[in-house]
């Protein structure tokens, strides 16, 4: 939304929208659209009308054809305008520019409409406006919404704001949502809510803000403030609300695609209500729940465009390979005293007592962030001397796990925002249990929800495959066992070590990451194969699960994570000259178990690539090839072991012909269930 006193062009605006896009490409990339004012003058339409640009592909195909549109001129000038645009991951009806958003009430585009999300009971939705007359012009959940708030401004029995259109909307909708909403019935306004799905807004002012919160407006009448943002007067261009703010706001998904133009922002609670009018951002809600905080604040993000660039490197995924030895002393620093030995979470001090004394741990995750989980379960049950159970979310949430008062459940997570492990943490929640969020998303919606938590301090991750949140996941929950452990007197000598080992991190990194050409060289090898195998246990156990999950997401091979204890109950049977296999063997207590998987592997002519530890004859004299890496102790070498895995997927993919940062059909933020 912007007011300017200097009006802006068409074009500026299409920049300024195409660019937010851009930097929001990595949660989905298969389509893309927009919604801007139609021309104003010279036209046979209706001035208030709304124009929809929609293109199949990445979001520089909808930048191109915005360009093709002779009817609308460029160099028009606006003073208020409301822009919405949205790059969509497909749920719900194949990629095309019909299931791309915005979606509309009608060919007129009365009302027109932005969502990420899903709602779930769209059928129901669907059914009743068809037998309404309502025509669908897509297979998508979100069509349901603009159709629904024509429904009800058609059946209107009185003048009705459009905030009170939303509201009524919102209340037949099931699922989750994030939804802005433009309209050519309330010209120069913009209404936007959410549910389960995250949203923010932006605030960009020519002058410094005259208020650091927005107090929510009851409907009710519990509360009912209505507070400018900013109250600046001179204006060289009235607006359509006869107003004169120099202000803008951005509604966004993430702070990434806004970053660039303010640093300014709040985050809106469920089902609130956000209306923007001449100049001025209102907050709205039905009434107030006990507990529930009065006003939204306006924090100010420390987060610098130039960390979500890609610097030198081809793909965001390499510089993030690359920013490991510096994104895992971040997830350190300030929390560990290698002087005294001891780690302080802040986070979680607060709540040490009650974790102590908790029945169980359980740490829940998907995808990478439950590997983290796998990979620091075994140094979690010897530190807290306590059950720790590993949960994938989705499975967890299908069991109807029995959760108990004193469960303490961690949820794991880089964004903060994936569905299922948010539904999770509401599940245990409502079951009592202490909630712990470990996100890289400062006022991410997991952040917000749990009691307490750990921010991994990774820095942003933009690449799809996720690699350096891993290992910064990693560290902060051995963090969490090193501060549980401490007044333990059985457990000092190993605390030492593992404290010690933190301390060699960052170099042992550097170490790994200077192996990239020779890993390079092996991907050169693999390319063309069709499948890989990655095997190992103990600790290197999740490493496996990793590097293979990896390597299918960005080079889309078949690639599969064995225990190797598991080898000779099915596994075995793949194996032969041909087919290529990684092992992971480091001298920790699997060291004998895995030379014996390794016989297994060579007696059938397996030819074995083997991550192993520095001077190792033993392995090498069985390896065709060897990636050897420091010594390190026994619970953090998955860490450095993963890390080549992480090379050789990325290597694999660029010599297959991918895009690494944005493989097909995934997301980096999955916001659905
Ligand atoms: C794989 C990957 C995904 C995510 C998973 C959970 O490289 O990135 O498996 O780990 O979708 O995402 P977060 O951690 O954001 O909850």
């Amino acid at each position: 939304y912007l007011n300017y006193r200097v009006p802006r062009t068409r074009k500026e605006i299409f920049e300024t929208l195409v660019k937010g896009l851009q930097r929001l490409e990595y949660r989905g990339y298969d389509s893309a659209g927009i919604a801007v004012d139609g021309p104003s003058k010279n036209t046979d339409i209706n001035s208030n009308n709304i124009c929809l640009i929609k293109k199949k592909g990445k979001v520089k195909a909808l930048d191109e054809e915005l360009y093709k549109k002779d009817s609308l001129d460029l160099d028009e000038k606006l003073c208020t305008h409301i822009g919405l645009a949205h790059t969509r991951w497909a749920t719900h009806g194949e990629p095309s520019a019909l299931n791309s958003h915005p979606h509309r009430s009608d060919k007129h585009n009365e009302f027109v409409v932005i969502h990420n999300g899903i709602i779930t009971n769209y059928k129901e939705l669907k059914k009743y406006l068809i037998t309404k007359g309502y025509d669908f012009e897509s297979e998508t959940d979100t069509e349901v919404i603009p159709k629904l708030i024509k429904y009800v401004y058609d059946n209107r029995e009185s003048d009705i704001t459009f905030s009170t259109l939303v509201e009524r909307v919102i209340q037949q909708l099931e699922g989750a949502f994030a939804l802005v909403f433009k309209s050519r019935h309330f010209p120069g306004e913009a209404v936007s809510t959410r549910r389960g799905s995250p949203l923010l807004i932006g605030v960009r002012s020519e002058h410094e803000l005259s208020t650091e919160h927005i107090p929510v407006q009851y409907k009710n009448g519990e509360l009912s403030h209505f507070m400018e943002i900013n109250s600046h007067n001179s204006s060289d261009c009235s607006n359509t609300m006869g107003d004169d703010k120099a202000v803008e706001y951005y509604f966004a998904s993430d702070a990434s695609a806004i970053i660039e133009h303010t640093n300014k922002v709040l985050y809106l609670e469920d089902d609130d209500i956000a209306v923007v009018t001449g100049g001025e951002l209102s907050i709205h809600r039905m009434s107030r729940q006990a507990g529930e905080d009065p006003v939204r604040a306006i924090q100010t993000l420390q987060m610098e465009l130039q960390q979500i660039m890609k610097g030198n490197f081809d793909a965001f995924m390499q510089k993030e390979i690359f920013e490991q030895p510096e994104s895992v002393v971040n997830t350190m620093r300030g929390r560990i005293c290698f002087d005294s030995n001891t780690v302080i979470l802040g986070g979680l001090k607060d709540h040490l007592k009650e974790i102590k004394r908790c029945r169980r741990l359980i740490v829940i995750g998907c995808g990478t962030s439950f590997h983290a989980a796998v990979a620091t379960r075994q140094i979690l049950e010897e530190l807290t001397e306590l059950p720790v159970m590993v949960e994938l979310a989705s499975d967890f949430l299908d069991r109807n796990t029995p959760i108990f008062r004193d469960d303490v459940t961690f949820f794991i997570s880089q964004s903060g925002e994936t569905a299922d492990t948010l539904m999770a943490l509401r599940y245990c929640k409502d079951h009592g249990a202490l909630t712990v969020g470990i996100t890289n998303t400062v006022g991410s919606t997991i952040c917000r929800e749990t009691v307490c938590g750990v921010h991994i301090n990774a820095g942003p991750e933009i690449g799809v495959a996720s690699t350096k949140a891993y290992t910064s996941q990693f560290v902060s929950l051995i963090m969490f066992g090193l501060m549980m452990s401490e007044d333990r007197l059985s457990l000092q000598n190993r605390r030492l070590e593992i404290i010690n080992g933190l301390r060699m991190l960052p170099d042992q990194i550097k170490t790994v990451l200077s192996l990239d050409e020779k890993i390079k060289a092996i991907a050169s090898e693999l390319y063309q194969q069709r499948s890989l195998l990655v095997m190992g246990r103990g600790y290197n156990y999740a490493t496996c699960l990793e590097g293979a999950l990896k390597i299918k997401e960005i080079t889309y091979m078949h690639s599969e994570g064995i225990l190797a204890g598991e080898l000779k109950h099915g596994p075995l049977a793949l194996i032969d000259k041909h087919m290529p296999v990684i092992m992971v063997i480091m001298r920790d207590a699997c060291y004998i178990k895995c030379q014996n998987a390794l016989q297994q592997v060579t007696a059938r002519s397996g030819r074995p690539i083997i991550l192993c530890c520095q001077d190792d004859p033993e392995v090498t004299k069985n390896a065709y090839q060897t990636i050897e890496l420091p010594h390190a102790v026994d619970c953090l070498q998955g860490i450095l072991t993963v890390i080549p895995l992480q090379l050789l997927s990325f290597h694999l993919a660029v010599l297959r012909g991918y895009d690494v940062d944005c493989p097909r059909n995934l997301a980096k933020s999955v916001t659905v269930e």
